[in-house]
């Protein structure tokens, strides 16, 4: 018998089932409890609740450790590249020679968009946020590919998969140049991902975008460090949609709105305007800090912190190496990364930043090297989707292939009125 944890209410004593993780994780499996006792737990936020087990991502926040299927982020990002790492995520190990050549032609294969798409982007107002249209564009794809909205096929997998992955960045580029008023720019089966992601974005009709191996390194960096990142707020998304067997790009679609908010992968764009804000005012950090730490004040500092980690983001420290290292290479001198490190070095030094455990996580230097290639900052969540697509397409295939995964439907702890009785319009009182 595996170990267990017990519960003592009311004189009555529950048995609960501990599940020991491959890293020595535990948890209680509370699974039958409410059966049992008629209890539910509470935890607002999730913040305690393992919501599944996976065998994708494996973090250690207090020590900051990351590794996608077990492979250390940093031997990755110095060895792998996105697509590469984006089958081991998916699949579950390095592909060999053949099965990336495989996978990188079904990506080639899958890369253009419905002509008819075009019209569908033409109708967005210059004015829209590219996460807008990156979300009603993946979902409007299944329009156009009817057997997707049949749900799962385990046959069909492989084709999804490279479709969405491959079709993302097509769309990210075409949703930029629309915003621009600049005509689309087709992919060149010829390019690898990325390389063909800048080609789209920067390219014009007349003018090929000058691809220099650096800049396609970094971006290839930045997507392959957002891959995935095990439970977090959009993938916990993309599995509670592909729960009720909502197909891959529904639920992809959710991922997107869920990743858009300043808290999560907005927070990079949100990193970058405040740097911006910062170098206006003159300031050189120092009051940012001071208001950060005033709750009244109604700042973060952003890119700090994180629910996992409680030590350095790993792949923030990759990102400030690179950043540094573009940087340098493209003989670009940015104020606002001056102002970041000395924002970091502030915080890092600072009892509110300390006692908490905040440190700089992945988004703190990404906007930067963004910055530097020329992606406007409302790219810049659009750039976080694209990496982390690997990660909800490898979460959606943990959840259809579970044998007997149910449907995603947390309880909760009703705190509002009892029962009470209709009364009619006409005899309402305002209560305000
Ligand atoms: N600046 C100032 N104070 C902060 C910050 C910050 N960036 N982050 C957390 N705190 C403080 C909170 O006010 C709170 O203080 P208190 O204990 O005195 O009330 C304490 O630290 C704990 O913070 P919580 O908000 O409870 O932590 P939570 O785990 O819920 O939130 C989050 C994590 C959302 C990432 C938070 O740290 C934050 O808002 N950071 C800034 C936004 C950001 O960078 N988001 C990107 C996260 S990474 C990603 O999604 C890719």
């Amino acid at each position: 018998m595996g170990k267990q944890a017990k519960l003592e209410l009311d004189g009555k004593t529950y048995i609960l089932p501990v599940v020991v993780g491959s890293e020595g994780e535990h948890g209680v499996d509370i699974s039958t409890l409410r059966q049992t006792s008629g209890l539910i737990t509470l935890d607002d936020g999730y913040g305690n609740t393992g919501s599944c087990v996976s065998k994708i991502t494996f973090i250690d926040g207090d020590k900051g450790i990351l590794r996608y299927r077990g492979y250390p982020i940093e031997e990755l990002a110095e060895k792998s590249t996105f697509i590469e790492a984006a089958y081991l995520i998916i699949y579950g190990e390095l592909p060999t020679s053949a099965q990336l050549k495989r996978f990188s032609d079904l990506l080639t294969a899958n890369e253009m968009l419905h002509e008819s798409m075009k019209n569908h982007f033409a109708t967005f107002p210059a004015t829209a946020h590219p996460m807008a249209i990156l979300s009603s564009m993946i979902n409007a794809v299944s329009c156009y590919h009817p057997r997707l909205i049949e749900g799962y096929k385990a046959d069909m997998f492989d084709v999804q998969a490279a479709r969405l992955l491959s079709k993302v960045r097509t769309i990210a580029a075409f949703a930029y140049r629309v915003s621009r008023g600049l005509p689309a720019i087709y992919p060149k089966p010829s390019y690898k991902y990325t390389a063909n992601f800048l080609h789209m974005m920067f390219s014009e009709p007349y003018q090929d975008y000058d691809l220099k191996p650096e800049v396609v390194r970094a971006l290839d960096l930045i997507f392959l460090l957002h891959a995935d990142h095990e439970q977090n707020c959009s993938t916990s998304t993309v599995r509670m949609i592909a729960s009720s067997q909502a197909n891959l790009f529904a639920s992809a679609a959710g991922g997107v709105c869920a990743l858009w908010g300043p808290l999560h992968g907005g927070a990079n764009q949100a990193v970058i305007e405040m740097l911006e804000d910062i170098h206006r005012s003159g300031d050189d950090g120092s009051r940012f800090i001071a208001a950060a730490k005033d709750k009244n004040s109604g700042k973060r500092l952003m890119g700090f912190g994180h629910r996992v980690y409680k030590n350095y983001d790993p792949r923030a420290k990759i990102i400030k190496a690179q950043c540094d290292n573009l940087l340098k290479v493209l003989n670009i001198s940015d104020p606002l990364l001056d102002i970041a490190k000395h924002l970091e070095e502030a915080a890092l030094k600072d009892s509110y930043f300390v006692e908490r455990k905040l440190y700089p996580n992945v988004d703190f230097y990404s906007g930067i090297i963004m910055r530097a290639i020329g992606i406007p900052k409302e790219m810049f969540t659009v750039i976080f989707a694209i990496g982390r697509m690997p990660g909800w397409i490898a979460n959606y295939k943990e959840i259809v292939d579970h044998q007997g995964t149910r449907i995603y439907r947390p309880r909760q702890i009703y705190t509002g009125e009892t029962e009470r009785h209709f009364v009619s319009l006409n005899q309402r009182k305002s209560k305000a």
